[in-house]
């Protein structure tokens, strides 16, 4: 696949996985719109790009306001004049126990990983239909195959959008798009420090699953030459993949594992 002056959108580009996937785009000549909340980490990410001014667009959003997402996507396309790739990476994850969280923190991850990522999709959709092609990929997460502990909201957003997007796979199939849900095991990000709490408070620990694991560089550069091969799924991340494999074989033998084990 060549990427030279591709266009690719990549939401959550402010940080982590979304930043070091910038970079490796960014190295392969392809045009980049970097999205995000906070505009200072955007442009930061920019500034480290190589031929950024001519290259690299900054454009923010919020995924929880689902109206914008159309003008948005109007602003996205007025850059480069067209999408071939949205990556949609932006999301937030969860420590807290079912019982003890609030509706309102249950809701409000559903809003950003869920509706954020459905909106947009929607929004850009129209024009890659138009043009008879694209990818769009939507970075999920082990936890969209599996359920443990601390992570009940987290885990239902992720395995939604599984649900979402292998429906919209069959419908785009014949408008030459292509859909690639991508399930990283740990990868060491902000991810917990970031997450939410049962109240919605910020947890503000990075565990040590996180601590431990692999960078987020060196998982863009796995990433990016199996989204050339457009895989349906892709699956990066240590011996927690082992997980997903076991929920197909023998269900009842993860949840007996992960019942014992200590999950952070
Ligand atoms: N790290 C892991 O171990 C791991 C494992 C599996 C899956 N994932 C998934 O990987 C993706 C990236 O996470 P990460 O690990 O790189 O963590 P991260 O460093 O916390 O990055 C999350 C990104 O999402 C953006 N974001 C959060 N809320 C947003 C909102 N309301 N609107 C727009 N953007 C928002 C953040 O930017 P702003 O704060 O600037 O908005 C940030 O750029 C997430 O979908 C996460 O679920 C991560």
């Amino acid at each position: 696949m060549s990427l030279q002056k591709k266009t690719i959108w990549i939401t959550g580009a402010s940080s982590g996985i979304g930043e070091a996937i910038a970079y490796e785009f960014n190295k392969k000549g392809a045009h980049l719109i970097l999205s995000a909340r906070r505009v200072e980490e955007l442009e930061r990410v920019k500034e480290s790009c190589e031929n950024a001014e001519d290259t690299v667009k900054i454009l923010p959003l919020d995924l929880s306001d689902q109206d914008a997402m159309p003008a948005k996507t109007d602003q996205a396309l007025e850059f480069f004049g067209s999408i071939d790739m949205l990556i949609n990476n932006g999301g937030i994850s969860q420590r807290a126990y079912a019982i003890d969280s609030d509706m309102d923190t249950i809701r409000r991850v559903m809003e950003v990983n869920y509706f954020g990522t459905v909106a947009l999709t929607k929004a850009v959709l129209p024009h890659m239909v138009e043009q008879n092609s694209g990818h769009v990929v939507v970075v999920s997460s082990v936890m969209g195959k599996i359920g443990t502990k601390h992570r009940s909201a987290y885990a239902a957003s992720k395995h939604a959008l599984h649900g979402w997007f292998d429906c919209l796979r069959q419908e785009m199939y014949e408008h030459g798009i292509d859909v690639t849900l991508v399930c990283p095991g740990f990868v060491k990000t902000n991810v917990t420090i970031n997450a939410l709490t049962a109240d919605g408070g910020r947890h503000n620990k990075m565990e040590d699953a996180q601590a431990n694991a692999m960078s987020a560089e060196e998982f863009a550069k796995k990433l990016i030459p199996q989204l050339a091969r457009k895989k349906e799924e892709i699956f990066i991340g240590g011996s927690e993949l082992m997980a997903v494999y076991l929920k197909r074989l023998s269900p009842w033998v993860l949840n007996k594992v992960l019942r014992k084990v200590k999950v952070t």
